[in-house]
């Protein structure tokens, strides 16, 4: 008479007995910010200045550009510092009743990312989660008043890499945050590379990227390449590590300069 013990009739009496994995452990999917869609997203002047590692004082006066730039309050903050500061953005083409749509239902989908995911993210700036999202969204706001006013004199341009509406050598300091590594599973290395020239092309000096890493927080896998291939245009770049991180692995900026040979 069969025991408890023994195999059903199908298993060999000799095959190793393999357990489910109990419903706790995590999926073997790599753990990320969902990001099906560019997001229209924002963050302030404070928060650039440290992702950019930026001296706001020395760029009084200075032309600077800031790409992919979206309901930032960035823009507006650096002009009432005196900065020269112009935003592009392909939806600034939109009505402010459009753009404070997008806003509502962005930021919804993004922070409810946020606070699913926490352990994605090691915030150096903020004390948790609700003063990041006030922080964000006094961004929206003060952008959105500071369109209202400014998109007709120029400070707010329609416009989308990797084909800007400036002339070469237009600005200082162009800035480019949260769209090209950060998203890179939506566009191409072919596009990054044409994104990055063209970031150069409008800057007399300096490109800063942030940050380096994809959506799991890791390195941007085709960086080594994008850097040659980038060297190879005469556009020397460096990855430098900055005092900030909000989700891990965000802690660098990609830096470009023009006139390698
Ligand atoms: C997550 S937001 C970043 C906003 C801001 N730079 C920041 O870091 O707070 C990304 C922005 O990229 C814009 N965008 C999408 N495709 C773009 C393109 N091809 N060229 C420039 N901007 C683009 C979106 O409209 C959106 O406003």
């Amino acid at each position: 008479m069969p025991t408890l013990l023994a195999p059903p009739p199908s298993v060999p009496a000799a095959a190793p007995v393999r357990r489910p994995f109990p419903p706790s452990l995590p999926s073997r999917a790599p753990a990320q910010i969902d990001l099906p869609a560019v997001s229209f997203f924002g963050r302030t002047l404070a928060e650039y200045a440290q992702f950019f590692a930026l001296d706001l004082p020395a760029l009084r006066r200075r032309d600077v550009l800031d790409v992919a730039a979206g309901p930032s309050s960035f823009v507006a903050e650096a002009c009432a510092r005196g900065i020269d500061a112009v935003a592009v953005d392909p939806l600034y083409a939109g009505r402010v009743d459009e753009l404070t749509a997008r806003i509502d239902g962005d930021y919804a989908r993004m922070l409810t990312q946020m606070r699913a995911k926490p352990a994605l993210f090691r915030m150096k700036s903020f004390p948790s989660f609700d003063a990041a999202e006030a922080d964000r969204r006094a961004a929206a706001q003060r952008f959105l008043a500071d369109f209202s006013t400014h998109s007709l004199h120029g400070r707010y341009v329609a416009g989308a890499l990797p084909r800007l509406p400036f002339f070469d050598d237009s600005f200082d300091l162009v800035l480019c945050a949260h769209l090209l590594f950060i998203y890179a599973n939506r566009f191409d290395f072919d596009w990054h590379v044409a994104a990055c020239r063209e970031l150069a092309r409008v800057s007399a000096g300096e490109v800063r990227i942030h940050p380096v890493c994809g959506p799991d927080g890791r390195p941007y896998p085709k960086l080594a390449a994008l850097r040659r291939e980038l060297r190879a245009g005469g556009i020397e770049s460096e990855v430098v590590r900055v005092d900030y991180e909000f989700f891990i692995g965000s802690g660098s900026m990609l830096v470009l300069r023009k006139g390698a040979t």
